[in-house]
C-alpha cells in the first residue's frame, strides 16, 4: 500500500506534511468482501453519531485519493471505526484493504450528514433500515446513548445477500447487549429495546426476502409484534444503494412518513451507502 511515511529531516523534502494523517489501531476481515479498521482519533473530531467524513490514501499521482466514510464508532469512543466494501478493481478500496495497524491513513476533520437525531422530530420508535455497509451509520447510532434516551425501542434491520456479511453488524448488536459500560451510561435495561432484524437474500438464513418486501407484505410486524408503522409514533433512519433508497422512500411515505433534514426535522432520513 502507499505509506504516508512521518517527515524526518531526510526526507522533508520529497514528502508532504499530511496533517490529516491517522494512524491504524486494528483491521478485521469480516468476508473477501468486507472489512473493518479502527483508526486513532484527532484531538479536534466533534462529531453526531451516524455522520461521514472523507478518508483515504495517497494515490499513485502523490495526491489523496479520498472517499464519504460513515463513522461507524459513537462519538463518545476515543477512536474511530469504519466498516468497509473491498472493490477488487476500486481506486481506493482495493489498496485500502491492505491495511495493517501501523500504517496511516488520510482523514479530512470535517463530519456531515443527514442520519443523524437533530433531523428527526420526537417519536416513540426508531427503525434503522440497512443493506450491506449501509449498517455503518447504525454501528455508530447503535452505541450512541441518545438513541435510548430518545425512544422507547430500536429497530435495526440489516439485509444483504449473503449470510456471512450479517456477521460484523450480529456480533456488534450482541456486543452492545452485553456492554457493561455502555449499560451504566445509558441505563440497566437499554439493550431490552433493540429489536435486531437480519434478513438475506441469495443465501439460505432463517429470514429471507427484501425487507420492502416483508414490509410490504407485512410479515416484519407480524414477526415483531407490531401493528404497523406510523407518523405520530414512528421515526426512521435509511441507509443502503440508491435503488434501495428509493424504494424504502416510497413505502415510508406511504405510511405517511415525510423525509426531514437537519434544517427540516421530520419523520425520517436517508443516506447513500454507495454511488453506482
Ligand atoms: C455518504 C457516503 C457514505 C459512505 N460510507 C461508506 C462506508 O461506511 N463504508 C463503505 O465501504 N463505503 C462507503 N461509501 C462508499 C465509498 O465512498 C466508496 O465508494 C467505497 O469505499 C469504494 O471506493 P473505491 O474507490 O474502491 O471504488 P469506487 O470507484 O468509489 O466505487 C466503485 C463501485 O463499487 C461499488 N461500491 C462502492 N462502495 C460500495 C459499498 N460500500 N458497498 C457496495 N458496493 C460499493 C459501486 O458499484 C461503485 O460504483 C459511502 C459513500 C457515500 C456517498
Ligand atoms: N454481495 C456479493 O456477494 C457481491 C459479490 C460480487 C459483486 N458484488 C457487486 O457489488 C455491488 C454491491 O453489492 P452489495 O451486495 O454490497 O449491495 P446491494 O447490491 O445493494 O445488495 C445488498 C442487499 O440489498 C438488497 N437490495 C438491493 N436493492 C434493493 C432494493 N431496491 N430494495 C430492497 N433491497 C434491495 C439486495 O437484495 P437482492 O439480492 O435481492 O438484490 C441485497 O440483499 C453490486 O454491484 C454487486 O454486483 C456483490
Amino acid at each position: 500500500m502507499t505509506e504516508l511515511r512521518p517527515v524526518t529531516e531526510a526526507a522533508a523534502v520529497k514528502v508532504p506534511t499530511l496533517p490529516d494523517a491517522q494512524t491504524v489501531t486494528h483491521v478485521r476481515h469480516w468476508t473477501d468482501r468486507l472489512f473493518s479498521f479502527r483508526v486513532t482519533r484527532p484531538a479536534s473530531l466533534r462529531f453526531r453519531s451516524g455522520e461521514f467524513v472523507m478518508i483515504g490514501l495517497l494515490g499513485d499521482n502523490g495526491k489523496p485519493l479520498l472517499r464519504a466514510y460513515s463513522i461507524a464508532s459513537p462519538s463518545w469512543d476515543e477512536e474511530l471505526e469504519f466498516y468497509s466494501i473491498k472493490v477488487q478493481d476500486g481506486p481506493l478500496t482495493s489498496k485500502l484493504q491492505h491495511i495493517e495497524p501501523g500504517d496511516q491513513i488520510i482523514l479530512r476533520p470535517k463530519p456531515v450528514g443527514t442520519l443523524v437525531h437533530d433531523a428527526l422530530l420526537p417519536g416513540k420508535r426508531i427503525w434503522f433500515f440497512a443493506t450491506g455497509t449501509g449498517f455503518a451509520p447504525f454501528a455508530s447510532l447503535l452505541r450512541e446513548p441518545q438513541t435510548y434516551e430518545d425512544y422507547d425501542e430500536v429497530i435495526i434491520t440489516h439485509t444483504c445477500r449473503e449470510v456471512a456479511e450479517l456477521d460484523y453488524g450480529r456480533q456488534l448488536v450482541d456486543a452492545i447487549r452485553q456492554d457493561e459500560m455502555l449499560a451504566e451510561l445509558i441505563g440497566a435495561g437499554f439493550a431490552d429495546k433493540i429489536r435486531y432484524y437480519p434478513t438475506t437474500t441469495r443465501e439460505e438464513s432463517p429470514r429471507m426476502g427484501r425487507i420492502t418486501e416483508l414490509l410490504q407484505d407485512g410479515t416484519v410486524f407480524r414477526d415483531l409484534g407490531i401493528d404497523g408503522i406510523r407518523p405520530k409514533t414512528d421515526r426512521a433512519m435509511v441507509c443502503g444503494s440508491l435503488a434501495f433508497n428509493h424504494d424504502i422512500k416510497a413505502i415510508l411515505e406511504g405510511f405517511g412518513l415525510r423525509e426531514g433534514a437537519n434544517s427540516d426535522p421530520r419523520e425520517f432520513v436517508v443516506e447513500k451507502a454507495f454511488v453506482g
